[in-house]
């Protein structure tokens, strides 16, 4: 699925290197033309040799060794690739690239690549968060280079945290992804996160909703073409990359900015947990408490997908539901009722599913009754189950 495509790996100098060699197995076996360059720590961690004999091609370790095959390696190297994976990449390497240093092999051949630059971070929890990384991470994710992990787990310094790197498997799915451009031509529209319902200037009604659904369906839609437009409700998350996007606050606001963009677009996915109520009336000044008790008199919200559902001509329309109980009866119902094309189901009481967590694990409802079971698996891979599924739909219409 890789071949005609090279794939250049940096490696620098972390313990999560000895998984470089498993990397590039896998991206060998997909028929990909793998070159490596490491770093002097990386070959602390792991050698030369071992990744010459996987991928099949001298490793670059050094700028002013004697030429192996080009004359000036270093930019020939980077010409080649199609994707330029830095893995692990640790807080040096991504300070280096973000501050346009350009000192070393992989440094001078990553700054001269036309490629897909691809890091996958792996460091000490603490360095993750140090607000310094945080930002030179932001950065060039602005500047469009793409991240996969770290993941969180228990770390080699002894600490646990986020700071894992992603294992290679799932980081070669990220290429793969990244390859694929189905979705292209498409305008794609996102709604994500909770909604707040404010009472007074201090308080609001939420849900735990983080986003991270939502999110992982509009990052995997970019990566594979479309045209993305994305709005959130209030999260801690980061923008996803090159998708328009548009913050919002209560159920009212997400309405107006859906009703005014839907039909610019031609596939919808409402996976953003929608207040159904909010207080009827909203204090300007902070509530104070009294001796007795109080009550809040809630009216509802208008319904976005129903309004959709009504008015979607022929745009695919994609609901979800977090249930509780009776998962399949519940679902179906929305499926019908709001005539939506496709539903996807939560049970928020699973384990690792819902709310929150990195992995979700769900049904597929469709309107001529099919269903399909998804197993547990990350926010992600569920995104580009979905978006598969989307495409299927939109290639019947
Ligand atoms: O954000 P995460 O932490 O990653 O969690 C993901 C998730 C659990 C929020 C997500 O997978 C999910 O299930 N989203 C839908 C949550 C929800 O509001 O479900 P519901 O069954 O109450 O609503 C059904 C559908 O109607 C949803 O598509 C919802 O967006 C929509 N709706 C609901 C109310 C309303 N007033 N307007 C709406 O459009």
């Amino acid at each position: 699925m890789l071949s005609n495509k090279t794939v250049v790996v940096g490696v620098t100098g972390g313990i999560a290197a000895y998984k470089a060699a498993e990397v590039v197995s896998r991206l060998k076996k997909l028929g990909a033309q793998v070159h490596c360059i490491m770093t002097e720590g990386a070959q602390a961690f792991l050698t030369p040799l071992t990744l010459r004999t996987l991928s099949g091609n001298p490793v670059m370790t050094d700028m002013f060794k004697e030429p192996v095959k080009w004359n000036v390696e270093h930019v020939a190297i980077a010409d080649l690739a199609d994707f330029f994976l830095i893995a692990p990449a640790t807080a040096n390497i991504i300070g280096k690239i973000a501050s346009g240093i350009a000192d070393d092999f992989l440094t001078t051949a990553v700054m001269a690549t036309k490629g897909k630059v691809i890091l996958a971070p792996a460091m000490n929890v603490n360095m993750y968060n140090n607000p310094i990384v945080q930002s030179n991470i932001q950065k060039l994710k602005q500047l469009g280079y793409f991240f996969i992990g770290p993941d969180e787990g228990n770390l080699a310094c002894g600490y646990s945290g986020k700071g894992r790197m992603k294992e290679p498997e799932e980081i070669v799915d990220f290429l793969l992804r990244l390859e694929k451009k189905d979705l292209s031509g498409k305008n794609i529209l996102i709604t994500a996160g909770p909604t707040r319902e404010p009472i007074d200037p201090v308080r609001y009604i939420t849900n735990r909703s983080s986003g991270k659904m939502g999110y992982a369906l509009a990052q995997c839609a970019q990566r594979r073409g479309a045209r993305v437009t994305l709005v959130s409700g209030p999260t801690n998350l980061d923008k996803p990359q090159g998708v328009d996007f548009i913050s919002v606050e209560t159920a009212e606001q997400m309405f107006n900015v859906v009703k005014e963009l839907f039909e610019k677009h031609d596939i919808i996915i409402k996976s953003a947990a929608v207040a159904d109520y909010r207080p009827q009336s909203y204090s300007s000044l902070k509530i104070k408490k009294s001796e007795t008790d109080m009550q809040i008199k809630l009216e509802r919200n208008p319904d976005i997908l129903s309004f959709l559902g009504k008015n979607k001509g022929n745009r695919i329309l994609v609901g979800f539901a977090a249930e509780t109980n009776d998962l399949k009866e519940n679902a179906q119902k929305k499926l019908l009722n709001k005539n939506v094309d496709l539903i996807v189901a939560n049970d928020v009481t699973a384990q690792g599913a819902g709310f929150e967590s990195d992995t979700n694990k769900v049904t597929l409802y469709f309107k001529d009754g099919a269903e399909k079971d998804i197993p547990l698996l990350t926010k992600e891979k569920i995104a580009d189950i979905i978006l598969d599924e989307v495409l299927m739909l939109n290639n019947k219409e």
